[in-house]
């Protein structure tokens, strides 16, 4: 393990108390600070040794490898795609696919280690609120941990591959009368009173191990630093992981630029993207949030002040996108690339497509979009904007005739 010790994000302050989720202090947010001393003298090649996936990483990670939970997550193809960016007028685009990850989300990348550091602790409960994948991927994780798991879930607004995972893997569901923001308080006040183990976002293990997408693109990239990385924001960690693992890159010398952190959400469901366009860097919470995008449903991101820190360190750039374009960025993706996403993904695609016609990205960037979940999960939404299946007869001249039209 890597000596690290968790901080506060805002005053500075030293945190001893594992199962506080915000600076006993100041109340701010809390992060993770890691001695890279000795990675300082080491260089990419000597990590890929190991196989590409989060434990890969494990220099620059707070858990020690001997104790991990894991069912090897990450190691998610980077797809270039020619057709989309020729589309879109980019000169190079490609697509890292997190819906391959093991329960289907990049979820599993902050899950293997937030679970293996409650187990380190001997945590006896662990528990999220969700808009879908973190329980599915907490539900998993805490079943190979053998630990006993509640998820706390916006009623009637999570997929429905979602929930079959939470079911499936023996969480306790509960389904909450409110939305994602409601839920979350609940399942906090739960950490509060330390009847279960936060395993949401706030706690800063779970970003840790969020960093190594970051970490596999590069790798996949052979450290060819891309111009700008898009990714979709609802509880807003994400983004924050994937600028933190660039700060430690920078820090121990293995790159000397970052690519501009450009985060996208759903119009009506768009705090962080407000507050941007106001140049503001703390947000106003939306009180009924709406998006097709269940995933990023979220009037109220955890996350949402180091969101806006790490876009405006990185001159990238924040903004919105229709669920109508969502829906058809997500469908692009399936008819030029095979690439199936959820609709929350398909947001960073959109939100490329929108920035290259409004000119905000330029024609020459190397670009990559984190598509953060499978199309699988949402299966309901693709039958909803797909074709329905065409009534045949059981005979070749029927099927023939079909195949003749448009
Ligand atoms: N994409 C997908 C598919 C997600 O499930 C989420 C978040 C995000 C993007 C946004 O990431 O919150 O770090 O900004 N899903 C959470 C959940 C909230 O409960 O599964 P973020």
């Amino acid at each position: 393990m890597a000596a690290h010790k968790v901080i506060c994000w805002e005053c500075g302050a030293e945190v001893d108390d594992m199962f506080v989720n915000l600076c006993p202090r100041c109340g701010g947010l809390l992060t993770v600070k890691m001695d890279l001393t000795k990675v300082q003298e080491m260089k990419p090649q000597d990590l890929r040794k190991e196989p590409l996936g989060v434990w890969r990483y494990a220099p620059f990670m707070p858990v020690d490898p001997a104790h991990k939970v894991s069912i090897l997550e990450g190691g998610t193809p980077l797809y270039p795609v020619k057709a989309l960016s020729e589309t879109i007028g980019v000169k190079e685009a490609y697509v890292k696919f997190e819906g391959l990850n093991p329960t289907g989300s990049f979820k599993d990348r902050g899950m293997t280690m937030g679970v293996s550091h409650a187990k380190e602790l001997g945590a006896k409960v662990v528990g999220c609120a969700s808009t879908g994948n973190t329980s599915a991927s907490l539900a998993a994780y805490a079943s190979k941990a053998g630990i006993k798991c509640a998820v706390f879930l916006p009623s009637g607004k999570v997929a429905m591959g979602k929930l079959a995972q939470a079911l499936f893997f023996g969480a306790k569901v509960l389904s909450i009368d409110g939305n994602f923001d409601d839920a979350l308080a609940l399942a906090r006040k739960m950490a509060d009173e330390r009847k279960l183990y936060l395993l949401n976002s706030i706690n800063p293990y779970r970003p840790e191990g969020q960093k190594s997408v970051l970490f596999e693109i590069m790798d996949q990239l052979d450290y060819n630093i891309p111009d700008r990385i898009i990714l979709p924001v609802g509880n807003a960690a994400n983004i924050w992981a994937v600028y933190k693992a660039l700060q430690e890159l920078k820090e121990v010398g293995w790159i000397d630029k970052v690519p501009m952190l450009t985060g996208i959400q759903a119009e009506g469901s768009a705090p962080i993207a407000k507050a941007f366009a106001a140049k503001r860097h703390d947000f106003d919470a939306e009180l009924n949030p709406e998006t097709i995008a269940t995933a990023i449903r979220i009037g109220n991101p955890v996350s949402g002040k180091k969101a806006l820190h790490a876009i405006y360190d990185t001159r990238g750039f924040a903004t919105t996108v229709t669920d109508a374009e969502i829906i058809a960025a997500q469908s692009m993706l399936g008819k030029k690339e095979g690439v199936c996403v959820e609709p929350a993904s398909a947001a960073s695609v959109a939100g490329l497509k929108k920035l290259r016609d409004e000119g905000v990205i330029d024609r020459d960037e190397r670009v990559v979009c984190i598509c953060t979940g499978n199309g699988l999960k949402d299966p309901d939404t693709i039958i909803n904007n797909s074709p329905a299946p065409i009534p045949c007869a059981n005979s070749v001249a029927a099927v023939e005739d079909i195949l003749a039209r448009d």
